[in-house]
C-alpha cells in the first residue's frame, strides 16, 4: 500500500504532513511511502533525507497514492488528479467548503478530516486541532511581546524600574492555555478568562490569575468540554464587564471559540479606545470572524493607538515543528487504519466514523451534510 505526500500548494502553507522520522518508522512498518520532491522543504527537510527515511522521491507522486496525507485542504484540481477509492486525509475545513466536499464524493475518494476527530481519550494523538492549537498560542504570545512598544518582564536596572506588561488571554483552551504560559515565561503578568468554569484551576497552575466576570452564569461547559453559545442578554454583559478589564492591560491575546460557529465578539471598540496608547490585540480567532470587533484577517488594524493584529495560519509560521507534532498526529491514524502494511478501515470505529466525511461516492457524514445543504440520506 502507497502512502503518498504532496507538496502543499495553499498559498504561506510551509507544513508538511510527514517529515522524514515518521516516514522511516511507517515505511518500517511494511508501508511504501512517496514523496513530492521539495515537499518538505519549506520546514527544512531535504528530499535526500526522506530518502534515507526509505521514501520514494518522484515527480508527479504527491497525489498517486492508495492514501494520500495533507496538511492543507486539497484544491479542486488536485482532488480530480486522486485516485478513485483512494482515501485522502488532511485537515479538510469540511463544514466550510462545500464545493470540495461534493468534489471529493464525486471522485469516489474516501475523505478523512484530521479536524473531526472525536476528542476522546483514545484519539489524543491524532489531535491535530490541539498540536497545531499549542503552535498558534505560542506563537500569538511572541507576536503581543514584539509588537509591544513595552517590555513584557519586570526589569530592575541602574536606569530605573520597569513595570510589568498586563496581558490578558481571552478564551483558556489548548490555544489560550500555551498563550498563558508563553506570556508568563517573558515574565508578564498573565490573567486569563473563559467562560468554562473548569479552566480556572488550568489557568492558575500555569502561574496566571483568573479574570472574574460576574454573567450571573455558573458555568457555560457544554458536552465534550466545549464552551456552550451564550445568550444575547450574557454576550452584552460579558463585553461590557470585559471592556473595564481590557481598558488595564497591554496586550490581549483572544483565542475563544465556539466549535461550528463565528467566533464570539468579546472586544468592542470601546474597549479598544479605553486601554493605553501603544497596547497591542492579538486576535486568534481572526479567520472565523475574530474576537475583536476591530480585527481584520491577516491584516493589522490600528486604531485608537493600539494595533489590533489579525493573524492568519499561525502553526505555518513554525512549520519544523508544527510539521514534527502533525506528522505524529498522522502516523497516529495511519496506525488505527492500517493493518500489516495494508488498508484496514473499520468504520464501526467511532474515530474512523466521526471523521469520515466521504465514501463510496455519498457525503456519509451528517453533521456536513447539514451544514452545506446535502440532502439527508
Ligand atoms: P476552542 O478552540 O473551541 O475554544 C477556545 C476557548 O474559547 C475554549 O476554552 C472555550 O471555552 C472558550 N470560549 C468560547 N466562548 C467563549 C466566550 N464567550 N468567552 C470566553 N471564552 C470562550 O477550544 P479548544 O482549545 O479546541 O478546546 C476546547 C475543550 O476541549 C477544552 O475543554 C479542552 O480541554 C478540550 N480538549 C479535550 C481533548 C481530549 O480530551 N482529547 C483534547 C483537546 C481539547
Amino acid at each position: 500500500m502507497r502512502i503518498s505526500v504532496p507538496k502543499e500548494s495553499a498559498a504561506g502553507e510551509r507544513r508538511v504532513a510527514l517529515t522524514p522520522e515518521v516516514v522511516e518508522r511507517l515505511v518500517r512498518s511494511g508501508l511504501e511511502v512517496a514523496i513530492e520532491p521539495g515537499a518538505g522543504l519549506g520546514s527544512h527537510h531535504s528530499d535526500e533525507q526522506y530518502r534515507e527515511a526509505g521514501a520514494k522521491v518522484e515527480a508527479g507522486a504527491g497525489l498517486s497514492g492508495d492514501v494520500v496525507v495533507k496538511v492543507q485542504p486539497p484544491s479542486l484540481d488536485e482532488v480530480g488528479q486522486l485516485r478513485e477509492g483512494a482515501v485522502l486525509i488532511g485537515f479538510l475545513q469540511p463544514f466550510t467548503s462545500p464545493e470540495l466536499v461534493r468534489a471529493l464524493a464525486q471522485a469516489r475518494v474516501t475523505a478523512l478530516a484530521m479536524e473531526a476527530i472525536p476528542r476522546i481519550t483514545r484519539a489524543q494523538a491524532m489531535d491535530a486541532l490541539s498540536s497545531q492549537a499549542t503552535v498558534a498560542g505560542y506563537q500569538a504570545a511572541l507576536i503581543a511581546a514584539r509588537e509591544l512598544p513595552r517590555f513584557f518582564p519586570m526589569l530592575t536596572t541602574a536606569a530605573g524600574t520597569i513595570r510589568p506588561a498586563k496581558v490578558l488571554v481571552l478564551g483558556a483552551g489548548v490555544a489560550g492555555l500555551q498563550a498563558i504560559a508563553t506570556a508568563r515565561r517573558l515574565g508578564a503578568i498573565v490573567f486569563g478568562y473563559d467562560v468554562r468554569a473548569a479552566v480556572r484551576e488550568q489557568i492558575e497552575s500555569l502561574g496566571a490569575r483568573f479574570l472574574e466576570i460576574d454573567l450571573g452564569i455558573e458555568d457555560a461547559e457544554a458536552q465534550g468540554g466545549y464552551a456552550r453559545p451564550l445568550t444575547e442578554e450574557e454576550q452584552q454583559r460579558q463585553r461590557e464587564l470585559l471592556a473595564d478589564a481590557i481598558a488595564g492591560m497591554d496586550a490581549v491575546i483572544s483565542t475563544a471559540a465556539v466549535p461550528g460557529r463565528r467566533a464570539p465578539l468579546l472586544i468592542i471598540e470601546d474597549a479598544v479606545r479605553r486601554m493605553p496608547a501603544g497596547s497591542v490585540i492579538v486576535d486568534l480567532a481572526a479567520e472565523t470572524g475574530g474576537n475583536c470587533e476591530l480585527t481584520k484577517a491577516g491584516e493589522t488594524v490600528e486604531a485608537h493607538d493600539v494595533k489590533v493584529i489579525g493573524p492568519v495560519n499561525l502553526p505555518s509560521a513554525m512549520p519544523d515543528h508544527a510539521s514534527q507534532l502533525y506528522a505524529r498526529n498522522i502516523q497516529a491514524l495511519l496506525e488505527l487504519v492500517t493493518e500489516e502494511g495494508k488498508l484496514a478501515l473499520d468504520f464501526e470505529d467511532e474515530i474512523v466514523r466521526s471523521a469520515c466525511i466521504t465514501r463510496d461516492g455519498e457525503i456519509v457524514h451528517e453533521g456536513v451534510r447539514q451544514a452545506i445543504g446535502a440532502p439527508a440520506t
